[in-house]
């Protein structure tokens, strides 16, 4: 018998969208994630009567993320992905480290159906939310054939996991793809779309079986090339066991030379490092000569989530434990 493939799951993780405030007008002094995800649905007019599934499954602020918090996700993604009757997913989520998440969820996913991060830059409780509309937006993706990948969408706009990025502190359409622009538009309900949705980069780097038996997760912190940078920051992570290090590079991937002497020797100790740019457009164009590899077009929070998992395909040296459950 054919089943027919329309169901969205939508998966709940907390953020602004489910945020609420004492005073209708207060778009900036509100808790965020404070109501349910069927609380949440139920006040869209436009969702009543789809075939939608609602599961919570955290309730944060999601500057407080958490690699443990990643993992369920991810597993509960595999779970529903696996159902011949739904189309695709959704997940609510904060603003702030929503594109994390999706890279994160892109490179153990690599989903053949529709993963869509929707968010709200202002509470539910606001004179004129923008969470509804969102909503609305992310299930049209979730249930357009052939969607696929992990996208972000917000303000009409679809972005894909690999380029997504929070550009503004308050603004409705807060998020850019930079220069590789959006995957599209939603249109009154339609997609309309200008580019491939996102695929595959490079292997799998570690399935959710392996995903869900991780015991330690690897350390990686991210240090920053400014004026005046200097190496104590690399020597006390260092000297604390870090795993990973991501030097938030200036311009085309470039170093202070008392931080890059420091990442060398790092480097040298067995320390992975990585090179990402602090440019909010554009990618490290890689040159021969430069001794620290560099994250292309990743930011140093992508770069961070790459390199963790590239950690975690391999045996971590036996150091001090370091970030239980982080
Ligand atoms: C959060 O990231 O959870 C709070 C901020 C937001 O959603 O805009």
């Amino acid at each position: 018998m054919q089943v027919s493939r329309n169901k969205v799951v939508v998966l709940a993780t907390g953020g602004t969208i489910a945020g609420t405030a004492a005073d209708p007008r207060d778009n900036i002094g509100y808790r965020a994630a404070q109501l349910g995800i069927a609380e949440l649905l139920a006040a869209v007019p436009a969702l009543q009567g789809l075939p939608l599934v609602a599961e919570q499954v955290a309730q944060i602020d999601s500057k407080d993320m958490s690699f443990d918090i990643w993992r369920t996700l991810a597993l509960r993604c595999g779970h529903w992905l696996a159902q011949d009757d739904v189309c695709g997913l959704v997940i609510t989520h904060g603003t702030d480290t929503l594109e994390e998440t999706a890279f994160f969820l892109q490179s153990v996913l690599a989903p053949a159906k529709a993963v869509v991060l929707t968010c709200a830059m202002r509470p539910a409780t606001a004179l004129v939310p923008d969470g509804p509309q969102n909503l609305v937006d992310a299930v049209a993706v979730a249930s357009t054939p052939g969607a696929r990948g992990v996208v972000a969408v917000c303000a009409g706009t679809i972005h894909g996991a690999f380029d997504v990025a929070k550009q503004h502190t308050w603004r409705l359409d807060a998020f850019s793809s930079g220069d590789a622009g959006p995957i599209g538009y939603v249109e009154e309900g339609a997609v309309r779309r200008l580019r491939d949705w996102p695929g595959r980069d490079g292997d799998r780097p570690l399935g959710l079986d392996e995903l869900s038996g991780v015991l330690r997760w690897p350390r990686v912190e991210i240090v920053m090339s400014h004026a005046g940078a200097g190496r104590a920051v690399v020597d006390a992570l260092v000297a604390q066991g870090v795993d990973g290090l991501v030097v938030a590079a200036t311009g085309n991937g470039t170093v202070h030379h008392e931080l890059e002497l420091a990442l060398r020797q790092a480097q040298a100790g067995g320390i992975k490092v990585l090179r990402a740019t602090r440019c909010a457009q554009g990618r490290i164009l890689a040159h021969p000569d430069n001794a620290l590899p560099e994250a292309g077009a990743l930011s140093p929070v992508k770069a961070r989530v790459r390199l963790m998992l590239e950690l975690l395909r391999r045996p971590l040296r036996s150091r001090a434990p370091a970030s239980p459950g982080r």
